[in-house]
């Protein structure tokens, strides 16, 4: 496409402008099934041989438009539309790896995807292994000839580790295994690109910035058609599919194939989405698709309010500690400046002085600060930790997220600052 620039493609990625006539904004297909011209046709799109649509389970024209703008947006060859977030990191997992496989994980994760990782996967048979962050020499002390891929956060959810993605890069190169970039925070590539930092493949809760309006759960997995599954790791790619007429997703959806390599993506779909069912609502997309359109001017106005939110909490005396990597102050600054662009991210947390029960009194205090579990939203939101998304960790590993008794977390709207800080120093006044 000649009309590349980013934001240019969040209006444009992926829609149909052909048809004479025909409607000016993506159509909602609020349909289960797609009708058939005849057998052949219905025998072609059941053995891939032939593109098009059989069952919403499977792929839908709205959610389509969705897949194909997200995956511009990420420079990647494909990507597949899930129900949520994590369902975008299920169906990713489980198609590179089996029961006795392992895959090692940063422990700086957003606490849904710890629980994930930690105990639903270890049920199935797939152990992550968790390495603290920053020390690339711990992950690497885990990888074995059983581990199946690297999972790391653009920047964690919500200690905002911020890794060295070159290290990464290197570190699953020099062991031929993926590395896989949960890239929710990274705004679908705005703030931050890891096709460009050698990831194969990209997670996003798309429930986050990319919808933006706190109106639907959906996730995307993006295949950024880099890795080369055929590399002796990845049976499950190159052999046969017992479910799938014999299917060699490598040899007919690999680099070799005419649509690139986008092995990954027809296998999670395929058979992912085939079986596990955990498909996006084309109404979800449809939602999803109106609030991408806006998101570099809603990233701009939340990447201004944070950073000013976040030097102005530094300064305030009724605070301990501000967690923000746009802070030079804070240990993620060096790589935020060299990895991220436009800003260092739309969430900070904030450690007020008091206990715990302060800190709860200070939420309830808030009249314009929405209190609520989610991030990336138009609205300025405030959680407090221990007691909701992290209630499940340990105090250890509450510790190694870094995460305290009284952290709160905001993720900032597109208000006016002003309001947000007024309504915060209300809660302050209360705390006196
Ligand atoms: C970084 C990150 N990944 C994944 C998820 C899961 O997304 P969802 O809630 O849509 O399942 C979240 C949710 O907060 C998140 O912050």
């Amino acid at each position: 496409m000649k009309h590349n620039h980013f934001d240019t493609l969040l209006v444009h990625a992926g829609r149909e402008k052909t048809r004479s006539n025909g409607p000016c904004a993506t159509p909602l297909y609020q349909t289960s099934s797609f009708l058939f011209d005849n057998s052949s046709h219905a025998a072609n799109l059941f053995s891939l041989t032939e593109p098009g649509h059989i069952y919403t389970r499977l792929s839908n024209p709205t959610t389509q438009v969705l897949e194909e703008r997200v995956a511009a947006l990420e420079q990647s060859t494909a990507a597949v539309a899930v129900s949520s977030g994590q369902a975008s990191q299920f169906l990713t997992i489980q198609n590179l790896a089996c029961a006795g496989d392992n895959i090692v994980s940063s422990a700086s994760l957003y606490g849904g995807s710890y629980n994930q990782f930690k105990a639903s996967f270890a049920n199935l048979g797939i152990e992550f292994r968790f390495a603290p962050k920053g020390e690339i020499k711990s992950f690497e002390s885990l990888i074995d000839s059983k581990t199946k891929a690297i999972f790391i956060e653009a920047i964690g959810n919500s200690d905002f580790y911020i890794p060295d993605f070159e290290q990464f890069a290197q570190l699953s190169k020099k062991h031929n295994i993926p590395l896989v970039v949960d890239n929710t925070f990274g705004a679908a590539g705005y703030l931050f690109k890891p096709a460009h930092w050698g990831a194969a493949v990209i997670t996003h809760a798309a429930t986050k910035w990319i919808g933006g309006h706190g109106t639907s759960i959906g996730g995307v997995v993006v295949d950024t058609g880099t890795f080369n599954w055929n590399n002796g790791k990845f049976p499950l790619f190159t052999k046969p599919s017992e479910s799938y007429h014999g299917l060699n997703f490598w040899d007919s959806f690999g680099a070799d194939s005419p649509s690139g390599n986008i092995a990954f993506a027809v296998k999670a779909r395929a058979e992912g989405l085939r079986d596990w069912g955990c498909s996006l609502s084309p109404f979800n997309a449809f939602l999803i698709l109106q609030g991408i359109e806006t998101l570099s001017l809603r990233m701009d106005k939340i990447l201004a309010n944070t950073q000013q939110l976040a030097e102005w909490l530094e300064k305030h005396p009724q605070v301990e500690r501000v967690n923000y990597p746009g802070l030079k102050s804070n240990p993620n600054y060096e790589n935020g400046k060299k990895y991220l662009k436009h800003g260092f991210g739309g969430v900070l947390s904030v450690d007020i002085k008091g206990s715990r029960e302060e800190s709860a009194k200070f939420v309830n205090s808030l009249e314009l600060l929405e209190h609520l579990v989610n991030v990336g939203d138009n609205k300025t939101l405030i959680n407090h930790f221990a007691s909701t998304t992290h209630a499940q960790l340990s105090r250890e590993a509450l510790e190694a997220a870094g995460i305290g008794q009284n952290t709160l977390r905001i993720s900032l709207g597109i208000e006016h600052i002003e309001d947000i800080k007024r309504d915060l120093s209300n809660s302050f006044t209360q705390l006196k």
